[in-house]
Formats: structure tokens, C-alpha cells, sequence
């Protein structure tokens, strides 16, 4: 990660994502979120039609292939091609060549000589996207790449908040769970403070990853302060998959201490927006009256994710600009 500045400038708005790629939202500037969300908001009035598909991305092929398990990512994103008329194709690597033994490398070089135009991946390994982004020259849009980065995540929470909050700027956001392993804290801090929130981190002190500090936010193991005057608060699932040892005594210890209840909820604002990007574990990171309840946002942020990732597609195909000259 790299240290980012937590103020928001004054730079003008920008009409255009002019870039290959989506990677990351650490190269991402304040203006270039701001169109996304802008954006998705127009696509999310697109999936409320009868009809819910437009022709911008006619005649693009757009291939996912997943590495790692997905059940919202990679069906968002399926559906957000499918919306905007593009040929969309799932990799399923369990029955693909990767199996065989295959690299990385030369399954992109494989699907590159079928010309696809855009390749969304998820894989295990943190840099893979940055890695096929040099060695390919379809865009290359992050899934979710190990512990790094998931930025269509983080760019589709902000979208959830904006709606309901109308702005990100001033609010207090808390991150509570398993912070360590989570791509999803990674694209959220970036995110959260370069659009001036105040962004809150909590956890055991082992899944608290040093000098988080240095990113804008403020690091607690006191769920109680996190929550205190909240306007969000977001759990994260607990990785076991990612853990080699022991980090907290049990699943019970944590839930006991940091599980999200309708009792720790007490200390947030009234209008507190529960969020949480799933898979849920029920009972270790959050309690099912909290998960199920008024506050909870969850499917909110699955719906919108169509809408975020309809926005990333659009826009990385060229936006306005490529549907004029179509
Ligand atoms: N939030 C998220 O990435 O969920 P999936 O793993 O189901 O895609």
C-alpha cells in the first residue's frame, strides 16, 4: 500500500476513465471514483426497466475467469455484461487446463489469441491482475487479486453509502473483523479516505496489520470506541482459509468480543448503515438480528454491485466517447 492523502481536492470533475485497466483504487483519483459512482447510478436505472439491457458494449467480448471461489463477484459481473449487450464467457477453472498444470501467463496468452476485449480476474495470488495487465492488451479489470485489492467492492460499498447518506466526505466509517487478510479493507481505506471519510479499523491486535495507521485511519482493538457515533459500520468475514496459526483463541472468543450484536450496535448513530461484503460468517462477525436487521444494507450492496460493475465495463470501454464513434 502506499500512503494517500486524505483530503479531497478541487481538481475538476472528469468526463472520462481514461485507462486501460482496473487494478486497484490506489491509482484511482478522487475525480475517477466520483465518475464511477456517477455513472453507476445511471445503469442502476437501466436494471429498474422492463428491459433491462442497452446496446453499449455490442460486439465486445468480455471472459471471466475466476480463480478463487465467487458467488456475488462473478454473477454481477456476468449479469453487468449481459445488460450492456456484451458476449461475456465464465472460465470455470476447475474443468479448464489450469488443472493440467497451465499457468497463469499462458492461459492469458491462450485467451488473448481468441481477441477477447476485456478479461476480469480473480485469483489467489496478490499483483496477478497487475501481472496480466502488462502481458496482455485486453483491459484487465480486478476481481479481487489475494490480499491486495477489490476494487469494484470498495467501489460499489462507497456507492451504497453515497445513496443513502448522499455523501462520503464526513462520516465516520468502522472496519471491524479479520483487517490482516481482507483485500476488501485495502480498497475501502484507499477509497474511504481519499473521499475524506473518517475511517475507523478494529480487530484483534494479531489481525491488525502494522502501520495500518500510516493509510489515514485510526487502528483500535476497542469495538466499543469504533462503533461509538458511527454513521457505517462494516464487518469483515473472518479468513480462516488465509490463516496458518491461531490469531484469537476460538471462533466463540472472537464473536464474544467482536461479533456485531443488537447490544454493540446501541453505541452508532440512529441511522447506522450495517454493511457487510459477504460471505457472511452468521454468529463469529455479526449476529443474524444485526445481519437481518432495520440497518442492514447487505443486499443493498449486492444489488448495486451490477450497477458499479455495469459503470466499470461501460466506462473502460471507452464510455460516451466509444458509443459516439460505434
Ligand atoms: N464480496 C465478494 O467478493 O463476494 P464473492 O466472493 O461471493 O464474490
Amino acid at each position: 500500500m502506499s500512503a494517500q492523502v486524505t483530503q479531497v481536492d478541487e481538481t475538476p470533475a472528469v468526463t472520462a476513465l481514461r485507462r486501460k485497466d482496473l487494478l486497484g483504487i490506489a491509482d484511482l483519483s478522487p475525480q475517477e471514483i466520483s465518475l464511477i459512482l456517477d455513472t453507476a447510478e445511471a445503469m442502476k436505472e437501466v436494471g429498474s426497466r422492463p428491459i433491462k439491457k442497452v446496446p453499449a458494449l455490442r460486439g465486445k467480448t468480455v471472459i471471466n475467469l475466476f480463480y478463487e471461489a465467487s458467488t456475488r463477484t462473478r454473477t454481477s459481473f456476468e449479469i453487468a455484461e449481459k445488460r450492456l449487450s456484451a458476449d461475456t464467457l465464465n472460465i470455470a477453472v476447475a474443468s479448464s487446463s489450469v488443472t493440467k498444470g497451465e499457468t497463469l501467463a499462458d492461459t492469458a496468452a491462450n485467451l488473448e489469441a481468441m481477441n477477447p476485449d476485456m478479461i476480469v480476474l480473480r485469483h489467489s495470488s496478490s499483483g496477478a491482475c497487475h501481472f496480466l495487465s502488462r502481458v496482455c492488451k485486453s483491459a484487465i479489470i480486478n476481481a479481487g487479486d489475494g490480499m491486495h485489492e477489490h476494487p469494484t467492492q470498495a467501489l460499489l460499498d462507497a456507492f451504497t453509502i453515497r445513496e443513502r447518506k448522499g455523501q462520503l466526505a464526513g462520516l465516520k466509517v468502522a472496519i471491524i473483523g479479520d483487517l490482516l487478510h481482507s483485500r476488501v479493507l485495502r480498497s475501502n481505506i484507499y477509497l474511504l479516505t481519499k473521499m475524506g471519510a473518517n475511517v475507523w479499523v478494529c480487530g484483534p491486535p494479531t489481525l491488525i496489520p502494522t502501520e495500518v495507521a500510516r493509510f489515514g485511519v485510526h487502528p483500535t482493538s476497542d469495538v466499543d470506541a469504533a462503533v461509538r457515533d458511527a454513521d457505517v459500520v462494516m464487518l469483515l468475514r473472518i479468513q480462516l482459509e488465509r490463516m496458518e496459526g491461531a490469531y484469537f483463541p476460538s471462533l466463540r472468543e472472537y464473536f464474544n468480543v467482536f461479533g456485531m450484536t443488537e447490544a454493540r450496535l446501541k453505541g452508532a448513530k440512529p441511522d447506522v448503515m450495517i454493511m457487510h461484503p459477504g460471505p457472511m460468517n452468521r454468529g463469529v462477525e455479526i449476529a443474524s438480528e444485526v445481519a437481518d436487521g432495520p440497518y442492514s444494507v447487505i443486499l443493498d450492496q449486492v444489488a448495486n454491485g451490477v450497477a458499479v460493475r455495469m459503470a466499470v465495463l461501460y466506462l473502460l470501454a471507452g464510455g460516451a466517447e466509444h458509443e459516439e464513434a460505434a
